[in-house]
């Protein structure tokens, strides 16, 4: 007969052994003060401390002092039973940095035992940010183009009426000579000589001052206005280009969606007219402000590609719809397209990284992955489609009002 003795400390040592070889770091702490009990190897390497200097101390001392409230909610959530998956909070390296855990645990209520599981994501979410910043960077390089096209137009009007008043000032010049010899000869003589009279009237008369005088407001106006139309291009393009820094600030989503649809203009000018329809009540919301013009030009983009295969070859164009809207408990916007659709198959790996139904060279698949990202991870709010083959997509993004700025 098998010793049953033996068989328990057989298991015991397998279950020890798998204990210490983990890589992710596992712990058993108490309950009522949050004491460690007992760690694994992985302590060691993921933060740096001699394991002694983490037993018998309470975990909260390692939690960084901005994650601790979240943290004892997660505990109080633990004490009463529930199972916490993926709760995240910074813990204290040794060197004085902090290092990202993931956290799986569950309370074992007959022994007053926490059981849990971490998962150092630094590195992860260190990688995350530099794609998210890669794919920015990217598309900035493919709209500058756009941009510069959209710059050129402006320009062009702008020159043409310089070059127009270079002209009728020249012209005016040479009228305005002849009066001041006129003016010097008459204040010589009592009377005005007849030829050069006649030399003055000519130089007037081909210099047409009441064309000149309704032309020179006009052109002037007309340059301020390209001036201020490139000076919005040119601002629109410079925030694309300033990575957010980690702060959330006060931001104005109406403003940033009119930014980015002059952004994206040359994507979507020749295949989509848009419409937009604003609201007036949109309050200010808490937010990474360039993140979400970075997921408003990933959806304007793909609306385009997708009207853009609906109309290619024929001579209709497609709409673009954009709209925002005060809920009572957040601000929802909307991007919906006439386009292709979504068929089944294709909608449920839309969010996936790299998933691409685009040939090599118009998408990477990164678009909406990094988008639903910045949404919900960011801003703790909701990213749902509305589709139908044959009709066109919505992209409907709820923020919460929870975020609400001055
Ligand atoms: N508005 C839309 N209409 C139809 N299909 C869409 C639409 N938006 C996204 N898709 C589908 O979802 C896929 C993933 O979109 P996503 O924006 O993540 O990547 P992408 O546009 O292919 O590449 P990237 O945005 O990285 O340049 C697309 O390839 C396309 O098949
Ligand atoms: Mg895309």
């Amino acid at each position: 007969m098998a010793d049953p003795l033996a068989s328990l400390r057989a298991s015991l040592a397998e279950r020890d052994r798998f204990f210490e070889l983990s890589s992710d770091l596992l712990c058993e702490a108490s309950t009522d003060d949050g004491r460690f009990l007992r760690l694994n190897r992985a302590w060691v390497e993921t933060l740096g401390y001699p394991l002694e200097d983490l037993l018998g101390h309470p975990f909260m001392d390692f939690v960084h002092p901005e994650d601790r409230d979240e943290t004892a909610r997660a505990a109080s959530a633990l004490a009463e039973g529930k199972t916490i998956f993926s709760f995240v909070n910074r813990y204290r390296h040794r060197d004085g940095s902090y290092r990202l855990l993931s956290w799986s645990s569950s309370v074992d209520p007959e022994i007053l035992k926490i059981y849990a599981i971490a998962r150092d994501i630094t590195a992860i979410r260190q990688t995350e940010l530099r794609l998210h910043h890669a794919n920015r960077m990217e598309s900035i390089g493919q709209l500058a183009a756009g941009v510069a096209h959209e710059i050129n137009t402006p320009i062009q009007f702008i020159g043409d009426n310089l070059r127009f008043l270079e002209d009728a000032f020249t012209d005016l010049g040479r009228a305005l000579l002849a009066y001041q010899r006129l003016d010097a000869r008459a204040r010589e003589h009592a009377g005005a000589d007849a030829a050069l009279l006649a030399e003055v009237t000519a130089a007037v008369h081909a210099a047409d001052l009441p064309f000149l005088s309704a032309e020179i407001p006009r052109a002037l106006a007309q340059s301020r206005q390209g001036v201020e139309h490139i000076t919005g291009i040119v601002g629109a393009m410079k925030d694309f280009s300033h990575p957010d820094n980690d702060e959330k600030k006060s931001g104005d989503l109406n403003l940033a969606l009119k930014m980015t649809l002059t952004v994206a203009h040359n994507e979507y000018k020749y295949v989509a007219d848009v419409v937009t329809d604003f609201a007036d009540d949109l309050p200010m919301i808490d937010c990474h402000l360039g993140e979400l013009k970075q997921v408003f030009l990933n959806l304007l983009v793909n609306a385009a590609h997708s009207i853009g295969d609906v109309v290619a070859g024929t001579a209709r164009r497609g709409t673009i719809t954009v709209s925002t809207k005060r809920e009572p408990d957040a601000v929802e916007i909307r991007i919906g397209d006439t386009g292709t659709g979504i068929p089944d198959g294709v909608l449920e790996h839309i969010f996936e990284p790299f998933f691409t139904t685009k040939e090599v060279g118009k998408g990477t698949g990164q678009g909406l992955y990094l988008s639903h990202a910045i949404v919900t991870k960011r801003h703790g709010g909701q990213f749902s489609v509305d589709t139908k083959v044959g009709s066109g997509t919505t992209m409907i993004i709820r923020l919460p009002l929870g975020n609400i700025g001055a």
